[in-house]
């Protein structure tokens, strides 16, 4: 059998698919990965290797802790994914990353979510609207971030699992706050085979800080992704390539009298402003 042949086959073995979209994803993927096969011109050995390379990413991957969302990540198919799957017109999406928790409480909008642990008080506010610039009332506000130390509650055995975390409502007018800390760059997980990989192509493994976000509204095409302080060590080489220009938002320092009031903090705390923008369903 040819080259050709092997992977006109491969292709059509998928025709008679129970869902014709997984036949046309399937043919789709075996004609690129021939293509790559062919390309690269891979040696058995090679082979080999990538499937002992999966082997281990298995072997590590649990409720927990997924190498292979890990690996997407790096190989900046998950952000290809969210570049596809964006409506025209709204707010960009990014990626979700491992450390999203459904169980995040329902705090009042305007929630101090920083306490007394030590970090930069920051005021993070805006406003939930269409894509005409309309507000969204009441749309939900689902927001985590990481300590002053870097780590996520997950990482970090001190910190209360809901640390840094909530969901909000805005009010009528889609206007949203809260008080949180300044976020700060950390590495993704490096103790397995993707770290190993990363280290071997002597690639960063850092990624830029980032407010995660994801906001809901009945009627609207839910909205996951990140804001990132336009002062941030990496801003410009995200291991997992989840930087758009537009979720780049400075992080100033504010004398805002009425709002250090308010927490009961000293001026100048930190402020980022960012309406979000949202696509209507289909
Ligand atoms: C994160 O932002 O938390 C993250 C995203 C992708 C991979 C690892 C971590
Ligand atoms: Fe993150």
């Amino acid at each position: 059998m040819s080259q050709l042949s092997v992977t006109e086959a491969a292709m059509r073995s998928f025709s008679q698919a129970n869902d014709p979209r997984l036949g046309q994803v399937m043919a789709l993927l075996v004609k690129h990965l021939h293509a790559f096969v062919a390309e690269s011109q891979l040696s058995k050995e090679e082979w080999l290797r990538g499937l002992e390379f999966l082997t281990q990413s298995a072997a590590i991957t649990d409720a927990d802790r997924n190498e292979f969302s890990l690996l997407s990540d790096i190989l900046g198919i998950s952000s290809m994914v969210d570049v596809v799957s964006q409506p025209d017109g709204g707010t960009s999406s990014s990626v979700l990353g491992p450390f999203h928790n459904h169980d995040s409480q329902l705090r009042p909008n305007g929630v101090d979510l920083s306490g007394d642990q030590p970090g930069q008080k920051t005021w993070l506010h805006g406003r939930v609207m269409n894509v005409q610039g309309q507000p969204i009332a009441h749309a939900e506000i689902d927001f985590w971030q990481n300590a002053d130390n870097g780590l996520y509650p997950a990482q970090d055995p001190l910190q209360d699992p809901q640390n840094l975390r909530c969901k909000i409502h805005c009010d009528a007018d889609g206007n949203f706050n809260l008080l949180t800390l300044r976020p700060h760059p950390y590495t993704v997980p490096t103790d397995g085979p993707v770290g190993a990989l990363l280290a071997a192509s002597r690639r960063n493994i850092w990624r830029p800080a980032h407010f995660h976000v994801i906001v809901s509204a009945p009627g609207y095409v839910g909205l996951v992704t990140e804001l990132f302080p336009a002062d941030s060590a990496y801003i410009d080489n995200d291991t997992v390539f989840g930087v758009r220009e537009g979720l780049i938002v400075p992080l100033l320092p504010s004398q805002n009298a009425e709002v250090a009031a308010r927490y009961g903090i000293a001026t100048p705390f930190f402020e980022m402003n960012f309406d979000f923008h949202l696509v209507p369903q289909a």
